[in-house]
């Protein structure tokens, strides 16, 4: 039987795959993107259909779907056949021991218990009333099968037995985040009890936790002061605590469903309530997503900017007050994003406002304030212009803020606002804002140019650079390996990697041409397929017989691998529309500044000898160096020539 990986692979498209994490654009054969792995403003991010492969020309990452997903998701290899597995319609079996990793046990239950809870919701007697409720807040049976939207009996115990008769642990629930624990009381009992259940899942879909909301007739209770005292000190929602597939500052409710949607709108609509959000699903408003009532973070951030560089906030009017000070929102203006705030009239929820009148939600949605000049009006409210004092504090709450803004333009769009607004003169706020920026440079610059650096790859000189080029031509086009093979030698290849990778090359056709009659080769070698090499390669270096730089690195392997893929999307990249005369050509030219490099190098390195020799007065030495600088020299004139 196929690996799973390799099951998944041949059946998922990889363009498909990362089309769903950032938009590609055709480019010749390939597709090109800015990369998500680094900052960039021009794209060098490739990836081929052809090879099912993507690699990014300005950080050096690459590889296949799965590696996407891995570097994009973060998550571990076995994680990330996990998220692709349901796309690529494979079932993994759960008893396969390397799947059945400790994280993946508990997602496994977090599944089982969203069904469980799903199915309680949808047929037991005991929950009547949460059917009621749901359906007098106006959500469809629809909505609720597609949310997963369940309930929690009220009991002590009745998931835990039916998730430890499926065989779980107890630890293993608790590391789930569905059981509790009272000090001094042995035994595990149920999280959630009574309320009704909304899953939370991560991007893939998967569910990692819950948000419970309580039911209305103890929330009354709870308001009237009725509560016992353990209802006392339940809250409206209770969620799911931090567990290891449950990172709440990295997750957003309903971003799965939504994430297509807001890249095909070029924007994300965030409200606070998971009730807020389903709703405007419901109402055909899809690319809109939860924060779950707390602050956004600057990962969550990260994680829609994957989608789009517009976020419209709907939150209530103190939660957007307050976002001015918050770092996820301050993040994102900085990360060039263009924030707006929606205003809801009559400062409503989303969820009744779209429910009485979605065209309402719909005008409010479209007459978003940029988030700037939201911060703008709030300052303003209450301050007196003609006062100094009132000045100065506009002035001291906003430049802070203007200063974090990425773009240069936008700084001068809003110093220009705040200056026919408050009568404060253009040039007295710039001089302010550069004494503010100097300041923070002062703090970021030397941390942010470290992290940059670490990122950034070394660049390549122009000798290696068309040392890669060259091996691209051979990979792309293999009926010129030959003439490549004859006329440059691997030392003259430009750079170690490029020199290891072409001796890998070369004994690799060598071997076809041994393992087939003459004929057979003839026609073999020409044919030699991108793939099969790189098979080859893979079991060379695992068996420790490939042409492999051991010194001090294990990782030198993987690099000899990626650096195939970066030169086969390199060929792909640069030749696609070229005919055999032009390859020919190219490999010509190239090959010859390759040696002219090479020879100039042997020649300053032959000239310091001869010095040294003159020095030590070594006659012989220095009559035979001459001799071979004499040959450099006109193999050098033969080449230029
Ligand atoms: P809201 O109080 O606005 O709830 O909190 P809601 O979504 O409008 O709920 P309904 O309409 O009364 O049913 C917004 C979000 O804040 C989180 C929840 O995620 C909620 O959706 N929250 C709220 C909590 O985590 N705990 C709480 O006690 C209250
Ligand atoms: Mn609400």
């Amino acid at each position: 039987m196929n690996k799973p990986s390799d099951e998944i692979k041949s059946r998922l498209d990889i363009v498909d795959v990362i089309r769903e994490y950032i938009s590609l654009k055709p480019a010749g054969i390939n597709f090109r993107a800015n990369c998500p792995f680094h900052h960039e403003k021009t794209p060098s991010f490739i990836v081929s259909p052809e090879k099912q492969i993507w690699h990014c020309f300005g950080c050096g990452k690459g590889g296949d779907i799965i590696s996407f997903v891995m570097e994009i998701e973060g998550l571990s290899f076995i994680e990330a056949l996990r998220a692709l597995a349901p796309k690529a319609g494979v079932t993994l079996t759960r008893q396969d021991p390397k799947i059945a990793s400790a994280r993946n046990r508990l997602l496994d239950i977090a599944d089982l218990a969203g069904k469980y809870y799903h199915k309680l919701l949808l047929e037991s007697p005991v929950a009547q009333s949460a059917r009621k409720y749901l359906e007098k807040r106006g959500l469809t049976r629809e909505t609720i099968t597609q949310w997963q939207i369940g309930y929690s009996a009220d009991s002590w115990d009745d998931l835990l037995n039916f998730l430890t008769s499926r065989g779980y642990a107890e630890k293993e629930i608790f590391s789930a985040g569905l059981s509790s624990k009272k000090e001094g009381i042995s035994r595990f009992y149920n999280r959630f009890r009574g309320r009704i259940m909304f899953p939370i899942r991560d991007i893939n879909g998967n569910t990692v936790a819950f948000s419970a909301r309580v039911m209305p007739e103890n929330e009354e209770k709870e308001k009237m002061g009725l509560s016992t005292k353990a209802m006392a000190k339940v809250g409206k929602y209770i969620n799911s605590p931090q567990t290891m597939i449950y990172d709440k500052s990295k997750i957003l409710f309903g971003l799965d469903g939504a994430k297509l949607e807001i890249k095909k709108h070029d924007l994300a609509i965030i409200v606070e309530g998971q009730m807020d959000a389903i709703t405007a699903y419901q109402h055909g408003f899809l690319n809109v997503v939860a924060s779950s009532g707390t602050a956004l973070t600057a990962e969550q951030i990260l994680l829609l900017k994957r989608y789009t560089n517009n976020l419209s906030l709907a939150f209530d009017m103190d939660a957007a007050g307050e976002m001015a000070a918050d770092r996820g929102i301050r993040e994102a203006m900085q990360a060039d994003m263009n924030i707006k705030v929606v205003l809801i009239p009559g400062s409503k929820d989303p969820d009744e406002c779209i429910k009485n009148n979605p065209k309402e939600w719909e005008n409010a949605i479209s007459a978003a304030k940029p988030m700037m000049q939201y911060f703008i009006d709030i300052t303003a409210v209450g301050l007196d212009f003609s006062q100094i004092e009132d000045k100065k504090k506009f002035k001291n709450k906003l430049l802070p803020i203007i200063a974090k803004l990425g773009s240069k333009i936008e700084q001068d769009h809003w110093i220009k606002k705040i200056s026919q607004l408050s009568d404060i003169h253009e040039n007295d706020l710039r001089e302010d804002l550069s004494n503010i920026n100097i300041n923070i440079n002062k703090n970021n610059n030397s941390q942010e140019q470290i992290k940059k650096d670490e990122t950034a790859l070394a660049p390549l000189s122009r000798e290696e650079m068309i040392a890669q080029l060259i091996l691209a031509l051979a990979l792309k086009f293999p009926r010129h390996i030959e003439y490549i093979i004859n006329h440059i030698q691997p030392d003259q290849m430009a750079g170690q990697e490029n020199q290891l990778i072409y001796k890998n090359l070369i004994t690799y056709y060598n071997n076809i041409i041994d393992n087939f009659d003459r004929a057979g080769a003839e026609n073999k070698k020409h044919q030699i397929k991108y793939e099969d090499f790189k098979a080859w390669l893979e079991n060379s270096l695992a068996h420790k017989i490939g042409f492999n730089n051991e010194v001090n690195n294990t990782n030198k392997g993987n690099n000899q691998l990626s650096l195939l893929d970066k030169l086969v999307i390199l060929g792909d990249k640069d030749y696609y529309d070229y005919d055999d005369s032009q390859v020919k050509n190219e490999i010509i030219k190239m090959i010859v500044s390759l040696k002219k490099y090479y020879l100039f190098n042997q020649k300053k390195e032959i000239e310091k000898l001869i010095a040294r020799a003159e020095k030590e007065n070594d006659s012989a030495n220095i009559k035979l160096l001459m001799e071979e600088f004499k040959n450099l020299i006109e193999e050098l004139r033969d080449i230029e020539s």
